[in-house]
C-alpha cells in the first residue's frame, strides 16, 4: 500500500527504533505494554521484527533517522534521543512521553586546564555533530562561535588542533578523561523520547493512544521503583 506521507492508511503500526541502548530499555517498557519482539535482535539481521502482536512491528533503523521515518509516516511511532530529535527539528512529530531512558548530559569540553579565550574578537572554534543544539546555546549566550560540523569521534579534534571546544553527550564522563579532556559547561540533560507521526496519531488512535498510556504508566512504574 504506497505510504504517501500518511502512516495512518496502513492498519499495521510500525515502531521505528535504533539498536543497541535505546532498543535495550525500550524492551522493557514494550512488555508492560504487552508487546514482545518474537526475533532475537542480536542474532537476526532483519529490519522489520515481528511482535507477539501481528499488527504490530519494529522498524531497525540507526537512530539519527527515527524522527524522518516517523515524519514520513514510514513509522507511526519510534523513540529518539533529545539530541536527536533538537537536530531534526521535529516537524510532523508529536512527542507525547519523555521515557527517561538513555539519559545524559549535552555538554561543552575541552582539554584539561585549557583556559582559550578568543582573543581581539576571535571566534572559538567549536567541533560537534549537534550544530543546531550548539548554534541555538551559543546564540542564547550571545556569543559568536565558528562551529564545525563532525560525524563522530569528536573528542580528537581539540586534540589535533581542529577546534577548541566540543559540543558532545557525556554519560559517565570517561571518554573524556580518557583524551585529557573536561566538561566545562552543561547545555542541557538529555533522554529518550516516544515520537509519533501526526497523522497517525489522528487516524489510529485508537491503538496508539492506549499505548503511550501504558507505555506511561511503565515509565512511572520504574521511576518509582529507583527512588
Ligand atoms: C557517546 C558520546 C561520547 C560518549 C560519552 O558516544 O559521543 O563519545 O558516548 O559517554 P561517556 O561519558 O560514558 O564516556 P557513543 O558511544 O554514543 O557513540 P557515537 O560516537 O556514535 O555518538
Amino acid at each position: 500500500m504506497p505510504l504517501n506521507g500518511e502512516g495512518g492508511e496502513r492498519s499495521e503500526l510500525r515502531l521505528a527504533l535504533s539498536k543497541g541502548r535505546i532498543f535495550d530499555d525500550t524492551l522493557p517498557l514494550l512488555a508492560h505494554a504487552g508487546i514482545y519482539p518474537l526475533d532475537d535482535i542480536d542474532k537476526s539481521r532483519k529490519l522489520i521484527l515481528d511482535t507477539n502482536l501481528p499488527e504490530v512491528k519494529l522498524v531497525i533503523i540507526r537512530a539519527t533517522d527515527v524522527p524522518t521515518y516517523v515524519e514520513y509516516g514510514a513509522a507511526d511511532l519510534g523513540v529518539a534521543g533529545k539530541d536527536v530529535l533538537l537536530e531534526h527539528g521535529g516537524e510532523g512529530l508529536y512527542e507525547p512521553l519523555d521515557l527517561q531512558i538513555a539519559r545524559c548530559r549535552l555538554m561543552v569540553a575541552g582539554r584539561k586546564g585549557d583556559k582559550t579565550t578568543p582573543l581581539n574578537g576571535g571566534r572559538l572554534k567549536i567541533a560537534t555533530k549537534f550544530v543546531n543544539s550548539t548554534r541555538h546555546y551559543y546564540a542564547s549566550r550571545r556569543q559568536q562561535v565558528e562551529i564545525i560540523k563532525l560525524y563522530g569521534s569528536m573528542e580528537l579534534a581539540p586534540l589535533v588542533g581542529l577546534a577548541d571546544r566540543i559540543v558532545d553527550l557525556v554519560e559517565s564522563g570517561n571518554t573524556l578523561k580518557a583524551n585529557g579532556l573536561e566538561p566545562l559547561e552543561h547545555i542541557m540533560d538529555i533522554s529518550a523520547r516516544l515520537v509519533v507521526n501526526k497523522a497517525s496519531m489522528k487516524m489510529k488512535h485508537q491503538k496508539i493512544r492506549p499505548l503511550i498510556a501504558r507505555i506511561a504508566e511503565a515509565v512511572a512504574l520504574k521511576q518509582e521503583q529507583q527512588r
